[in-house]
């Protein structure tokens, strides 16, 4: 079966700031990134800060071009394939003068599904994300956590079958994040949602993940491509994943270092 995303050589820099680019310097973000995702599959890119994550997001989402390589969804240029791909970005990005709802709804409206309708999608979303007595409030009054739920039931309700997903959990405490784990589990069993899947935390990558590609330090590159071959649904304290995480651990430890010296 061909591969929902297939990613080849992509490359990236940008102009260090001050140094105006041209003739300048230039800080080297992406070498030669080559990775694929699966029709129905759940994959995550796991690397340390800076690596240049959320920059390759951003260039699945199509928000700006690689300087080389090429990235295809369902075998067509991403050119082609703009608006097909649902994108959480790491920053929430709510828009401070619509309420809870009409944020969540913004993709769909986009899409131009009624708004009615929208809502009461919506509505079922944030009741499961523990949202249900916000739906009227404006994002400014909301917890970090709960904001980056709001983004997340956005994305989710866009009827794309790429999700992107940048980091989803990082404001989330244990409780709520084992909730929408378990959420988006479904979703890929399901469903057969696709997923890449951002996080620099390896219980999240193993406890969800088909696949891992672990990155390097800046300039990112695909240090390694590790399966997660164990039965679901997983625990924390699981044999396996214990031994999975030990694994991941220790390259981006490996990274980490050489990051630092
Ligand atoms: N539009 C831009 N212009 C200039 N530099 C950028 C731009 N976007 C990202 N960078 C730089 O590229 C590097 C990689 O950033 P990116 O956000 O992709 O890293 P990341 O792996 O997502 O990190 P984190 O885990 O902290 O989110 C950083 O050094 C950042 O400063
Ligand atoms: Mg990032």
């Amino acid at each position: 079966m061909m591969p929902k995303l297939v990613i080849t050589d992509l490359s990236k820099r940008f102009p260090l700031a001050g140094s105006g680019g041209n003739g300048g310097e230039w800080l080297e973000v992406l070498r030669g990134v080559s990775l694929q995702v699966g029709q129905g599959e759940f994959v995550t890119l796991l690397g340390p800060s800076g690596c240049g994550k959320s920059t390759l997001c951003n260039i699945v989402a199509g928000l700006f071009p690689p300087d080389r390589g090429e990235v295809l969804l369902d075998g067509a240029p991403l050119a082609a394939s703009r608006g097909r791909v649902a994108y959480m970005q790491q920053k929430d990005l709510l828009l401070p003068w619509r309420r809870v709802i009409d944020n969540a709804i913004l993709g769909l409206e986009v899409q131009g599904a009624p708004r009615a309708e929208a809502r009461a999608e919506a509505r079922d979303l944030l009741r499961r994300f523990g949202l249900e007595r916000f739906e009227l409030a404006y994002p400014s009054l909301l917890s970090g956590g709960m904001r980056q739920r709001v983004a997340l039931v956005r994305t989710l309700l866009c009827r794309k079958d790429l999700l992107v997903l940048d980091e989803p959990f990082g404001a989330l405490d244990a409780m709520t994040r084992a909730a929408i784990q378990g959420y988006l589990r479904r979703l890929q069993e399901e469903f057969g949602r696709t997923i890449l899947f951002i996080t620099h935390d390896v219980e999240d990558a193993v406890l969800l993940s088909d696949r891992v590609y672990v990155m390097t330090a800046r300039p990112g590159r695909v240090r390694a491509e590790i399966p997660i071959p164990l039965p679901r649904p997983r625990q924390s304290t699981d044999g396996g994943v214990v031994r999975e995480k030990a694994g991941l651990l220790a390259l981006l430890h490996d990274e980490m270092a050489e990051a630092f010296r």
